[in-house]
């Protein structure tokens, strides 16, 4: 039996990717590190928790001990690293926490998987889970490619950018078998409510004010996340060791024009009239040093690997917005902190 270490498996992308791989590898065995900081919810993982092949591990990626043990307790053959501080609002207020958790808990877990396959790198992998915000900033156009150059302009894109050299200086200098790839920005369910799409639906279902920030014309580029853990699964297994994927859809929206239909799909539901909450949208003052246009080329992976999204945008929003009001005792738990209790009910 393999056995694949995820990181970060209890956050929103990771708590995806967990289940996608429990559920179609039951001949792997995933272990699941997570810290379990505010962004790791238990809750997200229920449906499986019970399954032969999946054991969760609460630890630090930065704790040695810890790490060393499970490299050589298990037989680890692969490694999926999402763990990670991942909001940019938060790394403006705490950049050190960034560092110490991007950088230096990748570093500790590059160190522990080349010291353990050191002897046997024969089927072994470490993929690193990044995101183009490493690119920096586009103007109205252009695309952010694999060959484009790092520009990381906020405390939390400098401290990807740093995991991702670290990860390609350790493949360059100890030959240990590496991918990355670099995602746009992800959405769907399980989304902690602090990002802009699972914050706003949460806020026009309370009528509370939607916070946009400067004139509200950045762009971003959006993936829905089970296609994004598609992608993963892709890359995992087909990638070439050595390779940067860049992962996205093609799917550009200027944040305001995003909010607007995020609008009309509950406002829909909620069987409001048409635009009623569009009186929510508040202009507040701009986040510093606001990356303007985020846009991501995913050609190398359609072409080498045969990856696509497999949904349009507006049903993308449809099933996310449909979850948030299917699972409003999971947005009360988050935001009341009340999910934290969830660990000690049901591992302590
Ligand atoms: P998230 O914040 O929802 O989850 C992060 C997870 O990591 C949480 O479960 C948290 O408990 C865990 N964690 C944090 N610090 C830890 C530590 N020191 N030790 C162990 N676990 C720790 O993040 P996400 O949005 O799911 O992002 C996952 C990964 O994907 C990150 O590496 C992020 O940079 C990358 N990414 C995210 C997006 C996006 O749009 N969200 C896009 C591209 C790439
Ligand atoms: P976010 O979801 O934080 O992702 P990222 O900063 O990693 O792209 O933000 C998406 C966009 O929405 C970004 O341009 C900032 C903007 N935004 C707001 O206008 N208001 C908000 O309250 C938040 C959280 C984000």
């Amino acid at each position: 039996m393999k056995h694949i270490l995820i990181t970060g498996g209890a956050g929103f992308i990771g708590s995806h990717v967990v289940r996608l791989f429990v559920n179609n590898y039951p001949d792997y065995h995933i272990l699941n590190l997570d810290a379990l900081t505010y962004a790791g919810n238990l809750e997200n993982l229920k449906d499986i928790e019970g399954q032969p092949n999946y054991t969760f591990i609460k630890g630090d990626i930065c704790d040695e001990d810890l790490i060393k043990e499970l490299f050589s307790t298990y037989t680890i053959n692969g490694v999926i690293h999402l763990a990670a501080e991942s909001h940019v609002d938060r790394s403006i207020t705490d950049p050190l926490l960034f560092v110490k958790t991007n950088v230096y808990g990748t570093l500790n877990l590059l160190e522990a998987a080349k010291n353990s396959w050191k002897d046997n790198l024969e089927g072994k992998l470490f993929y690193h889970i990044s995101t183009d915000e490493v690119y920096g900033s586009l103007g109205d156009d252009g695309f952010f490619t694999e060959s484009t150059s790092y520009n990381p302009k906020s405390p939390y894109s400098a401290s990807k950018a740093s995991s991702d050299h670290f990860v390609r200086a350790y493949h360059n200098t100890y030959g240990l078998p590496v991918i990355i790839s670099n995602c746009s920005n992800n959405y769907g369910s399980h989304q902690f409510p602090e990002k802009l799409i699972p914050l706003f639906i949460n806020n026009i279902c309370n009528n509370k004010s939607l916070p946009v920030y400067g004139k509200g014309e950045n762009v971003r580029d959006w993936l829905f996340v089970n296609d994004h853990a598609r992608a993963i699964d892709v890359i995992f297994h087909k990638g070439t060791v050595g390779d940067t994927y860049n992962i996205g859809g093609f799917n550009e929206w200027k944040n305001i024009d995003l909010i607007k239909v995020l609008i009309k799909t509950v406002d829909k539901l909620l069987g409001r009239k048409e635009g009623a909450s569009e009186k929510l949208i508040t202009y507040v003052t701009d986040r510093a040093g606001h990356d303007y246009r985020y846009a991501i080329d995913s050609s190398k992976l359609k072409n080498e690997l045969g990856w696509e999204p497999s949904l349009q945008f507006e049903e993308g929003i449809e099933k996310t917005v449909q979850w948030y009001f299917e699972n409003k005792d999971w947005v009360n738990n988050v935001t009341s902190g009340e999910y934290q209790k969830y660990y000690q009910q049901m591992y302590e």
